[in-house]
């Protein structure tokens, strides 16, 4: 049984507060896990409860979602009987009440779901990923490792938000980290001689001034080339095109171009004929169904299609995406929703329609590295989960590859 949950206000990545949550049993097993945070957020995704008290961290507190846990949620969870991760996640969905978690708030939630998982797997004397995944869980994430920022998370002269490598011909997960580790420092130095800055966006990659994101793919090229890893190494691409839409079309806020949908898709469709990418995240806007429709005919035979800002995790719209036959991929977070049954769901209705699956950070972290086992538990295939630079990031990665040790 639960015997106390309780919640505190601690930092991430950016220094922004966030939640974290302890739970722990009756028989002394405990779980402790925080809640990540997003800055390109999906209009869709459950609420992150913000204090709004401009006298504290510029209103970023969450110290209403921390009473929240420590009033409502540890009362409530302490008796219940049956102790699973599932038991837990609708007591919380029924006591918050709301269709997106409002009410507790999503960062309160999510702590509490993920702490929990922790304790009854301690309870069990089980690593995480083998709590969650059971005896299935075998397969360790091909890294979609984030080299190069622009977008929101950087400021420079970018439109898409993460250049991203995939060594998808490595043999295996420690192998592949290594080809990515080398191509980063590659890069960097590369960066260095031309006299770029080799500063670093909120997820680590390099966040250069260059001219275009046509610059930035051939400096990643160039990069994967000289570290001798040319044809072995794919690119993925977040575009965060929700952050783009604007009054029915689209406007790159930094090039300044505007495009309808149909112009747009031209332009993905240019780009992937002319460089080896594999993977576009959230290409379109997050209200464009009929688009990531087009695009999805037009283009999902040669490509991943993820939705990130249009799946939001969330069942609902995923189940709208496969009706309508709108990407053919998703990208898991887990505080878009906020507990985890909800997101093993979305991850168990994404792979029964044949939608590829993709376990992600968000650009505000922390040294919780719940999603490493989360992605091995459900052999999602692949990680998103930044360069192989602030620690934040590389917890993820030393995580799996302790996974893959085991
Ligand atoms: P976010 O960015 O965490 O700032 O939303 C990550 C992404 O868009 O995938
Ligand atoms: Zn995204």
């Amino acid at each position: 049984k639960i015997q106390k949950v309780y919640g505190s206000e601690i930092l991430d990545s950016r220094g922004n507060p966030t939640v974290s949550a302890t739970v722990q049993l009756t028989d002394g097993s405990m779980g402790t896990a925080a809640s990540p945070s997003g800055a390109s957020t999906g209009k869709f995704e459950a609420v992150e409860l913000r204090d709004g008290d401009e006298r504290r961290y510029g209103g970023k507190g969450v110290l209403k979602a921390v009473q929240n846990i420590n009033e409502m949620i540890s009362p409530a969870l302490e008796n219940l009987h049956s102790l699973t991760v599932r038991e837990v996640d609708k007591v919380l969905i029924k006591l918050d009440g709301s269709p997106n978690k409002a009410h507790l708030g999503a960062n309160a939630t999510l702590a509490v779901s993920l702490a929990c998982a922790r304790a009854i797997a301690a309870h069990y004397r089980m690593p995480l990923y083998r709590f969650l995944g059971g005896a299935a869980a075998h397969e360790l994430p091909v890294p979609m490792m984030n080299i190069l920022n622009g977008g929101a998370h950087a400021g420079n002269n970018i439109d898409i938000q993460e250049f991203m490598i995939m060594p998808t011909g490595a043999e295996n997960f420690r192998e592949g980290l290594r080809w990515c580790a080398e191509i980063y420092h590659t890069l960097g130095r590369q960066l260095k001689k031309k006299g770029h800055s080799t500063a670093v966006g909120d997820e680590g990659g390099f966040a250069p001034n260059l001219a275009s994101d046509e610059e930035a793919i051939e400096e990643i090229l160039s990069a994967v080339e000289t570290a001798g890893y040319s044809g072995r190494v794919k690119l993925a691409l977040d575009a965060a095109g929700s952050e783009w839409a604007e009054n029915g079309e689209y406007r790159l806020p930094k090039r300044g171009t505007r495009f309808s949908s149909d112009e747009l898709i031209d332009f993905w469709e240019e780009l992937v004929r002319k460089y080896p990418i594999v993977s576009i995240e959230d290409p379109l806007g997050e209200e464009d169904f009929p688009a990531w429709t087009k695009m999805t005919e037009r283009l999902g035979d040669r490509l991943q299609i993820v939705g990130d800002d249009l799946f939001v995790t969330n069942m609902e719209r995923l189940q709208k995406g496969i009706e309508e036959k709108a990407g053919n991929a998703i990208l898991v977070k887990l505080n878009q929703i906020g507990t985890l049954s909800e997101t093993l769901d979305a991850i168990e209705l994404a792979k029964k329609n044949g939608y590829k699956t993709i376990v992600s950070h968000r650009s505000g972290e922390t040294e919780d590295t719940f999603i490493a086992d989360l992605a091995v538990a459900v052999n999602a295939g692949q990680i998103k989960t930044g360069a192989p630079c602030r620690t934040e990031r590389v917890a993820k990665y030393n995580r799996l590859l302790r996974i893959s040790e085991c």
